[in-house]
């Protein structure tokens, strides 16, 4: 089960991916917007964010215009790497090098079909661990000191 959500500058991009997903078979759960209202970019964000920190979804997708608010926001959850990917290559990158958890793409830097195309790559790629993984063990242990206050 994936969870996604987005503002109003991720929402056309956020359907497109929620309909690639879906014709692939995955579970979607979608915590909004669902108009284009403006809104703000932190509700969404937290959403996702808390879901994947909290251990409800394994994977999650956020989207608003540039994708950098999405960013800012998931990262601050515990547990979260939230990549904000630009092409293929940082797509791929995100998840052999950096296991990212949460896809972040920006709705109005990439077309529908070119973030569909980045959401793909992503999913296919594979957690290559190894190095990656002592990586990854030092960001949580950094985590866990800036928690506990030794920051
Ligand atoms: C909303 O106008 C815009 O600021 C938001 O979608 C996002 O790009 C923020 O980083």
């Amino acid at each position: 089960m994936i969870l996604i959500a987005s503002d109003h500058g991720g929402l056309e991009l956020k359907q497109a991916v929620k309909q690639m997903l879906e014709g692939r078979g995955i579970e979607v759960r979608d915590l909004g917007a669902i108009s284009n209202d403006s809104v703000d970019y932190p509700d969404f964000g937290a959403k996702v964010a808390s879901g994947v920190s909290r251990g409800e979804a394994d994977q999650g997708i956020l989207i608003c215009g540039t994708g950098i608010g999405m960013s800012i926001v998931a990262n601050k959850f515990p547990r979260v790497r939230a990549a904000l990917v630009s092409d293929e290559f940082t797509a791929r990158m995100a998840k052999e090098h950096n296991n990212a958890n949460i896809l972040v793409l920006g709705g109005r830097t990439q077309s529908p079909p070119r973030g569909v195309g980045l959401v793909q790559v992503w999913l296919d790629a594979l957690f290559e661990g190894g190095r990656h993984q002592q990586r990854l063990d030092k960001i949580a242990r950094l985590e866990e000191d800036l928690g506990s206050g030794r920051g």
